[in-house]
């Protein structure tokens, strides 16, 4: 049975009170809290068991070395992808798509191809392509979404061309919450020639990921919002794209020989992981993903459903809310303005009662510029979100409301 009362208890900074309140933590799209396995997964390391992976031929290293390794399977079963090889470490999912862009992008994209990416993309998913094309000449597209948020496949399909080389888009909006229908993006981009990258940052926490069922070229997601450490990621590619990709950076672990005058690269992955990478987050990470799929993703969606509808109907309770994002398909995310009332003061106030929010475009200036805004407030669940949480939200915004009008 799937509770996420009990759930909770498996996460110790939520059962930590912050400044004297309980700790009514809203803000998992920005970075999730960690379980104590994950904690303790992590500190053990350090301890007990740490030293450089791929180098040493000693007890300590083999050790690491296979742990390393390991977490590499671990996120191959999450994605399912075909092997270990398609799965790179990087150190967040901005970094899969630099790499990505870098390295096919710079190879296959050229001068007058069209990148095609969606009107609600994170920086990391919008500046990347944008500076790619002004660095090869190409030209970056956008795709239109319906009024509500949600995904219109005939205005993604009007958008594709025979100059399509690429497309990008998030699998879960960070600022409307909509879901987008992998599959069928990944389907329609192909049948045009087109290669996919999907960014599934928000929504690996939310839904469960096939890459292989979705055909993806290329996905991204970074650890901290699965429950894992910082400062490790992962991009999956196919792997005969990955191996007819460049290196992204040059140093120690990514070579096969070495002379004075040239270098033979090593295969992928090893060939994207150039210098001593993110050793303990990346078995962390593999903790975390262990964490999570002791659950049914079913009833992950589930219980964040019911919550998402009532978070939804609660808010709209205060007079002058308005969700910016309401598509039928959409996960826990709530974008929200209160009248104008500016969101900095709106969260110091909730701050004050314990309640962690995020402020601001959210990394995505042009999407919350076209919504008519600079700055909104936004309330986002995780796994161990509980009503409460939502009612504690919902009695202090009618407090700071009444206080700031
Ligand atoms: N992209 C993360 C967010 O939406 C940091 O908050």
């Amino acid at each position: 049975m799937f509770d996420a009362y009990e759930i909770r208890k498996d996460f110790p900074i939520l059962n930590k009170l912050v400044d004297g309140k309980r700790n009514t933590y809203l803000d998992t799209a920005a970075s999730a809290q960690k379980p104590l396995e994950v904690i303790e997964c992590v500190t053990s390391l350090y301890m007990n068991e740490y030293a450089n992976v791929h180098r040493g031929s000693y007890w300590l290293s083999d050790r690491v070395t296979e742990k390393y390794e390991n977490a590499r399977k671990i996120v191959q079963q999450f994605v399912n992808a075909k092997t270990s090889d398609e799965i790179v470490f990087v150190r967040n999912a901005t970094e899969g798509i630099n790499l990505v862009a870098s390295t096919y992008g710079l190879k296959n994209i050229k001068k007058d191809d069209e990148i095609l990416i969606s009107r609600a993309e994170h920086h990391a998913n919008l500046v990347t392509w944008q500076q790619l094309a002004i660095k090869n000449g190409a030209k970056l597209k956008y795709f239109d979404l319906d009024e509500d948020g949600g995904f219109n496949l005939d205005k993604f399909v009007s958008k594709l061309t025979p100059k399509t080389k690429f497309v990008a888009f998030t699998a879960m909006s960070n600022v409307l919450g909509t879901i987008f229908p992998i599959k069928k993006i990944c389907e329609l981009a192909h049948k045009n020639g087109a290669k996919v990258l999907v960014d599934a940052c928000q929504y690996a926490v939310h839904k469960k990921i096939n890459v292989q069922e979705f055909d993806a070229d290329f996905l991204v997601f970074s650890s901290h919002k699965v429950y894992g450490p910082t400062g490790v990621g992962v991009l999956y590619g196919k792997y005969d794209l990955l191996c007819d990709m460049p290196p992204y950076q040059y140093g120690g672990d990514m070579i096969e020989h070495v002379y004075y005058d040239k270098t033979i690269f090593t295969t992928p992955p090893a060939r994207f992981e150039a210098g001593t990478p993110a050793i303990v987050q990346a078995i962390g990470l593999g903790k975390a993903l262990e964490y999570l799929m002791k659950f049914d993703f079913n009833d992950i969606e589930k219980h964040e459903r019911e919550l998402t509808s009532y978070a939804t109907r609660k808010l709209l309770e205060i007079d002058g809310l308005k969700i910016l994002g309401t598509a039928k398909d959409k996960g826990g995310v709530f974008a929200f303005d209160i009248n104008g009332i500016h969101p900095q003061d709106l969260a110091f106030i909730l701050g004050k009662e314990g309640v962690g929010v995020r402020t601001g475009h959210f990394c995505a200036e042009p999407l919350v510029n076209m919504l008519g805004y600079t700055s909104l407030t936004r309330a986002s669940l995780g796994i161990y979100s509980v009503k409460e949480d939502i009612d504690i939200l919902v009695e202090t915004l009618k407090k700071a409301k009444n206080f700031l009008s």
